[in-house]
């Protein structure tokens, strides 16, 4: 068990960030890079150390509600309703930005992406970030999932440091990620709401606090760049398999070195196959499903076969992450 950092870590890190440096700090979806959201040097800190195109926008976070005029010019009901609804929580809204957001945050476009995230430690340290000091004002802290560009989010302190451990500042620790996929973002900046990227809550929990249906994205929505294929994804090529036909295509691949993560017990007598067995309910699956990922990769396998989970609403973006890893 990782030691929850200290007030005075969380304060030290605050400094850090209002001194435009780099922390990565843990969230309930998966761990952040974080940067102030309001200085592009430190935003540019972020594109560097990820790897990461210019024109993809960054989520900023924010402590709480009370920041949310500072950052977006139109704050229409739905978003105070999704905002009550869920917020401190695993949401993503994209609203119509203020005139200050610099273009580093939104890629260059109209809108911000924003969210008030659920971990004490995330919260701590984003109160702890706010406020005003030698004429600035700060409140919210820019931060892409802390990975390089393309691969898997990290839901631990370890895969952080593994990973980009070099250019960081600091690292909060704050345990395994609870949720273990990234944010639902829901487009509201074109007066409906749009579903731009599914996570653990989903669209007809969204739908359900709207009384509006959740659209799917059409061509005039905003980009949303880490919905790009062939993201989240692990260096061994990884096949999405059918449950009815996994046996059929281990036995193909006889002789290679495969992984397999499935949800289904492993059968007997395989040989020269790791097997992964994953939770059966999805949120269990979904808090696992990185760290998984990871541990399959380090294997050096010719393959990792994954059991294809049910395609049904609750898995949707447990599905998504899926699909994208394995594009590659
Ligand atoms: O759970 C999460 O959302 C995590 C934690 C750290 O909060 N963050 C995260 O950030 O997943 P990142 O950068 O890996 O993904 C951000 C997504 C990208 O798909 C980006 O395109 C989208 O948010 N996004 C951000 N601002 C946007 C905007 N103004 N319009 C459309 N999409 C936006
Ligand atoms: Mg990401």
């Amino acid at each position: 068990m990782p030691a929850t950092p200290t007030s005075t870590e969380i304060a030290r890190a605050a400094a850090i960030l209002r001194a435009g440096g780099l922390v990565a700090f843990p969230t309930e979806t998966v761990y952040g890079l974080g940067a102030d959201a309001s200085n592009p040097a430190a935003v540019a800190k972020i594109f560097a150390a990820k790897g990461r195109p210019q024109d993809h926008p960054l989520i900023v976070h924010l402590a709480g509600v009370e920041w949310l005029p500072q950052w977006a010019r139109e704050i229409p009901p739905a978003a105070h309703k999704l905002a009550a609804a869920f917020w401190p929580g695993p949401l993503t809204l994209i609203l119509k930005r203020a005139a200050f957001v610099p273009d580093c945050v939104t890629g260059g476009q109209d809108s911000v992406g924003l969210r008030i995230p659920g971990h004490p430690v995330a919260l701590e340290l984003l109160r702890a970030f706010a406020g005003e000091a030698g004429g600035r004002r700060f409140s919210g802290v820019a931060a892409p999932s802390a990975n390089k560009f393309g691969r898997i989010s990290p839901t631990s302190a370890e895969h952080v440091r593994a990973e980009l451990g070099a250019s960081l500042d600091a690292v909060l620790d704050g345990g395994e990620c609870e949720v273990g996929i990234e944010s639902t973002i829901v487009d509201l900046s074109r007066g409906r709401a749009v579903l731009l990227r599914p996570g653990q809550l989903t669209a007809a929990q969204i739908a359900a606090v709207l009384g509006i249906e959740v659209e799917a994205p059409d061509a005039a929505a905003p980009r949303a760049p880490g919905a790009l294929e062939s993201h989240y994804a692990p260096r061994t090529p990884l096949h999405l398999v059918p449950a009815a036909e996994l046996t059929a295509r281990l036995a193909a691949l006889r002789g290679k070195k495969i992984a397999v993560l499935a949800r289904a017990e492993a059968p007997s007598g395989l040989k020269d196959i790791h097997w992964q067995a994953a939770p059966r309910a999805v949120a269990e699956y979904a808090h696992e499903l990185y760290a998984s990922l990871r541990r399959l990769d380090d294997l050096a396998c010719d393959a990792i076969l994954v059991e294809a989970p049910p395609d049904i609403p609750g898995w949707q973006g447990v599905n998504d992450r899926l699909r994208r890893a394995a594009s590659n």
